[in-house]
């Protein structure tokens, strides 16, 4: 660790995907077609995943803020949301690509919390875990998993710790994270993994989500294995 000569392969990466709309705008096409050419990026990505290395990639696709988008928009990344689970899941399971989901996916609509319960169960023995975070808040995940360490300490008469509220966070279960990137040149992390991003390495690039390529991945990891993480060492 930090030793900058031993390159470090990232375990965990997430991804802020940003830049539909100005995807589809720049076409003069309607926002739908720019987030359906995102969902197909998304394909891209896991498809290229065993390649990668990587134990786990997380990707932020709709935050607890989306909801104040038209209902018009939200219904269709709603509808996209099925689509995806519907037609993937078989090459998921195919590809030993574990899904998880981080966020209050459980007050999704019905139907969507039965298809994620059902993908979650048949992709379980999966060995790279692609994480979707579905209205997810990283300010409201650290305070639910701030509320589960101070009612374990109230029961055990043990302390509330980074160690005790770490556990409890949707992302118990998952390697550190080592690279953050976000897509379309907006420098900000829009309530994603704040917790977790301590000491995570950022990339911001310029690249439109639906234009992100799995070579673009590969870079960004070429470009993580370069750099010299301290942890506020020397
Ligand atoms: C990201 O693209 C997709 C979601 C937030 C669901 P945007 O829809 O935010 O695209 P821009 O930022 O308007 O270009
Ligand atoms: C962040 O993008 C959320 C997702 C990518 C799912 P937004 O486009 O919603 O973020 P802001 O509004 O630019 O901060
Ligand atoms: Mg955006």
């Amino acid at each position: 660790m930090g030793s900058g000569l031993q390159p470090e392969r990232a375990r965990h990466v997430a991804i802020i995907m940003d830049g539909n709309g100005r995807w589809a705008k720049k076409r003069a096409l309607p926002r739908a077609v720019g987030h359906q050419r995102g969902v197909e990026a998304v394909r891209r990505l896991v498809r290229s995943l065993a390649g990668t290395g990587l134990e786990c990639l997380t990707l932020y696709a709709f935050s607890s803020e989306n909801w104040k988008r038209p209902d018009e928009e939200v219904d269709d990344l709603m509808n996209l949301m099925r689509r995806f689970i519907k037609s993937d899941l078989p090459e998921f399971i195919e590809n030993k690509v574990k899904l998880k989901i981080i966020g209050d996916w459980q007050s999704l609509a019905p139907d969507i919390v039965a298809m994620l319960e059902d993908a979650l169960a048949q992709t379980a023995d999966g060995t790279q875990t692609l994480a979707v975070a579905l209205n997810y808040g990283g300010q409201h995940e650290i305070a639910r998993a701030a509320a589960k360490a101070a009612a374990q300490a109230a029961a055990d008469g043990g302390e509330i710790s980074i160690e005790t509220i770490a556990a409890h966070l949707d992302t118990a279960d998952l390697p550190p994270l080592d690279l953050l990137i976000r897509t379309s040149g907006e420098v900000r992390l829009s309530n994603f993994l704040l917790w977790q991003a301590a000491y995570a390495e950022m990339l911001f690039v310029d690249t439109l989500w639906p234009d992100f390529e799995p070579a673009h991945l590969a870079r960004a990891l070429d470009d993580f294995a370069r750099r010299e993480r301290r942890y506020g060492g020397r």
